[in-house]
């Protein structure tokens, strides 16, 4: 019966790549275009995937209205138009890279789903790129 349910979102957010324990050489070096101190956005696409036994009373394993909910009041609604770096208080001492904000999504709706479902986000920055939390 174990059956994953997957709700896909989009946001806007802006973000740079750096560090500030690094000189701006290094910053540039590793991160390259991406630690443009002027910033740069990116159309966000999130994927998130719970998985549960489908409830034998209802047919679901968890309502998608419940999870659009819990998404935007959690990431979509703190994250959309926003500056990561400067906006988020997630992300003042973390580099807001891909891999971090599947993370910080994954910790963020985790909370919010009983301890018996499993969770899984995967986030892309473009078309091609993706990454997932928990690998
Ligand atoms: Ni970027």
């Amino acid at each position: 019966m174990r059956t994953a349910v997957i709700r896909r979102v989009t946001f806007n957010a802006a973000h740079r790549l750096f560090r500030a324990d690094w000189s701006e050489e290094r910053n540039r070096e590793v991160f390259g275009l991406c630690s443009n101190p002027n910033y740069h956005g990116h159309n966000y696409t999130l994927f998130v995937r719970v998985t549960g036994d489908i409830d034998p009373e209802t047919g679901y394993v968890l309502d998608l209205k419940v999870l659009k909910d819990i998404i935007s009041e959690e990431v979509t609604g703190p994250f959309d138009h926003s500056n990561l770096n400067l906006d988020r208080p997630e992300f003042a001492n973390l580099n807001p890279t891909a891999e971090n904000i599947a993370r910080v999504a994954w910790q963020k709706i985790r909370k919010r789903l009983p301890d018996h479902m499993d969770l899984q986000i995967r986030l892309s920055e473009t078309d091609n790129n993706f990454v997932e939390y928990p690998a």
